[in-house]
């Protein structure tokens, strides 16, 4: 059973705060704009298709106190809402998708009154949430097909149900072949700095009975060298039009190793995540953190506090680096310009 990450519950957002696991697991409820905009900066809600449902119901809470008697006046109210939530991470397609979304189901109804347009956006939020289940289980299906039983399997990050509505992207690929009754070893990097790998895949693969081995991020070449990985799987946070993709900082090193030793490279991510307005991975905005995140380890300072840092939380693979593309409408191969599905 996926975890519940993100819901909408008695008129308030209900989500895990994910810096407290793998130790506790805490749910936060809340109708505070301000909130969740911190809820996304500090990761306590992560993941490209989480952060674009917090959107979502962002923009729901946002202008829920909106007093506007016109659609022009609420219009204004309502990019207000959603210029904020937007500011909190720049990199994750998905949440600008999400945002734009709910402008155009505004947009579309115009004619209808405040009050009906606030229920309809609220419908809407819940839709994308919906979509996202619906896509993560189909992404699971295709992607369960490149999978042999008895798979040696590394991946990046947290691609989870903690990052989706459901079960995940990369992470439902290996849901779904175990339930198919494929034997699966997985190997997970920790993934410095703020250790999702090490924190929450280990968590949900566990959870689900995987075999599931966790390793330091540099050591992923040995990995591959002396064990033999068959296959990477990754999601993504941004992918252009060309099919490089952006995901969490560490992604590039895998896929530059996996051709090195001829493992195939896979990204999993719905369409939610394209973003066909720009042409290469050179013009995706890539989140540069606080560089405490590296200084530190659990809070736990582990360098001089005054040395200098380089912290982007994302790095972008070129798209000739990777195998394949697995979304919810087919198995996309180079060049991914055509859009032709598998
Ligand atoms: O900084 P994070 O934890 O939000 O980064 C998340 C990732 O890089 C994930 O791999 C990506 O969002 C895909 S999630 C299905």
């Amino acid at each position: 059973m996926p975890v519940e990450t993100i819901t909408w519950k008695n008129g308030k957002i209900r989500f895990i705060d994910q810096t407290l696991l793998p130790h506790k697991l805490k749910y936060v409820s809340t109708d505070d704009i301000h909130r969740l905009w911190r809820a996304i900066k500090r990761l306590e809600i992560r993941g490209a298709p989480a952060i674009g449902i917090a959107g979502a119901l962002g923009v729901v809470i946002g202008i829920r106190t909106s007093k506007a008697k016109t659609f022009d006046r609420f219009l204004k109210d309502l990019q207000n809402a959603s210029g904020y939530l937007g500011s909190s991470r720049p990199t994750a397609v998905n949440l600008f998708w999400a945002l734009k979304r709910m402008e155009r189901a505004a947009g579309d109804n115009r004619s209808k009154s405040v009050a009906e347009i606030k229920h309809i956006l609220l419908k809407e939020a819940l839709k994308i949430i919906d979509e996202d289940m619906t896509s993560c289980r189909r992404m699971a299906r295709f992607g369960s097909r490149l999978v042999k039983h008895g798979s040696r399997i590394l991946t990046h990050c947290n691609a989870g149900g903690l990052a989706t509505a459901d079960y995940g992207t990369a992470l439902g690929v290996l849901f779904e072949s175990k339930r198919q009754g494929k034997t699966i070893k997985v190997y997970v990097d920790e993934t410095r700095p703020l250790l999702q790998g090490a924190r929450l895949t280990t968590w949900e693969l566990m959870r689900e009975g995987i075999d599931t081995t966790l390793i330091c991020d540099n050591m992923a070449a040995s990995l591959m060298a002396k064990d033999g990985i068959d296959m990477i799987l990754v999601g993504a946070d941004r992918i252009a039009y060309n099919g490089d993709a952006a995901n969490k900082i560490g992604t590039y090193n895998l896929a530059v190793l996996a051709k090195y030793h001829k493992i195939p490279f896979y990204v999993v991510a719905p369409i939610s995540t394209f973003d066909f307005n720009i042409k290469s991975g050179k013009e995706i905005p890539i989140e540069e953190r606080n560089g405490d995140e590296v200084r530190t380890v659990s809070g736990k300072l582990i360098a001089p506090k005054n040395v200098k840092v380089y912290n982007p939380s994302f790095d972008v693979t070129p798209h000739e680096l990777i195998t394949a593309i697995i979304t919810e409408d087919g198995i996309l191969r180079k060049p991914y310009e055509n859009k032709r599905y598998e």
